[in-house]
This record gives C-alpha cells, sequence and structure tokens, in this order.
C-alpha cells in the first residue's frame, strides 16, 4: 500500500496507490467500492475520504493533516499522473454495453 514511487521506470515495479493510481479519487472509488474485503460497502464516505487520506500520507504525498473530500481528493497530484498512455489497439478496443452484451 506504501511506497514504489518511481519504480514504474524500472523493472521491479512496485504496485501502490501512490505509485500506479494516476488520480488521487481512484483510490476512494477502490475502497468505497470494496473494502475492507470481508465487509465491502459497510464504511461510510467519510471514513473512506479519511483512509484515502491515511493511505496518500503514509505515500509522502498529502500532510498528515489533510483533510481529503470531493473538492480537496482531485487536487492531490500523484506522481504517475502523467505516466499512463492511451492503448490505441484497433483490436483491443472496448465497446460500451449495458444490456445483451456479448
Ligand atoms: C478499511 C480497511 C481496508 C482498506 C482501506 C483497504 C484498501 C485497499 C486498497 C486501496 C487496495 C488496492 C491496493 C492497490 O491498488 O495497490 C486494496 C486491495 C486489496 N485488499 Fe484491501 N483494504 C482494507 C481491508 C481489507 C481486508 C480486511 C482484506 C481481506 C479480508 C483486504 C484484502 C485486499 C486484497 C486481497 C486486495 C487486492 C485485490 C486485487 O488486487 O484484486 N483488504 N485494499
Amino acid at each position: 500500500m506504501v511506497g514504489g514511487i518511481g519504480s514504474f521506470t524500472t523493472n521491479a515495479r512496485v504496485l501502490t496507490p501512490g505509485s500506479m493510481y494516476p488520480y488521487a479519487p481512484i483510490l476512494f472509488d477502490y475502497i468505497r467500492r470494496s473494502m475492507p474485503m470481508d465487509r465491502p460497502q459497510t464504511l461510510t464516505a467519510n471514513e473512506v475520504y479519511a483512509l484515502s487520506a491515511y493511505i496518500l500520507n503514509l505515500n509522502g504525498l498529502v500532510p498528515a493533516d489533510a483533510v481529503m473530500d470531493a473538492n480537496s481528493m482531485p487536487k492531490v497530484q500523484m506522481p504517475n499522473r502523467n505516466a499512463f498512455m492511451v492503448d490505441d489497439r484497433p483490436d483491443a478496443k472496448a465497446v460500451r454495453c449495458m444490456t445483451d452484451c456479448k
């Protein structure tokens, strides 16, 4: 969950929210939907913001007294923000489907 920042330019990538996520709200979204894994969606949004702030702080990305909410979280600059590439392979194109999908 902590560390690995900068490791994406090496062969020993360390996958953590701090090293990988391009945008901080992804952390909120991930925890909000799926964590804790044995009891997903039992935390309030405020608790999830607090946990997100804690994890971001452990990664050295926000100060210990940072307040996370829908306004402040998108403003956190994630180190891997500009390192993703657009996947333009024609055979890998995702097709949005909401009903009667293949
Ligand atoms: C409130 C407590 C928890 C928080 C805030 C939390 C947060 C997270 C986050 C942010 C990730 C993604 C890490 C990444 O992208 O590198 C993650 C992954 C994961 N967590 Fe949790 N977690 C919590 C509790 C738990 C518990 C109790 C379990 C097990 C019972 C668990 C099992 C896992 C597993 C297996 C993954 C990897 C899932 C995958 O890669 O598909 N977590 N967690």
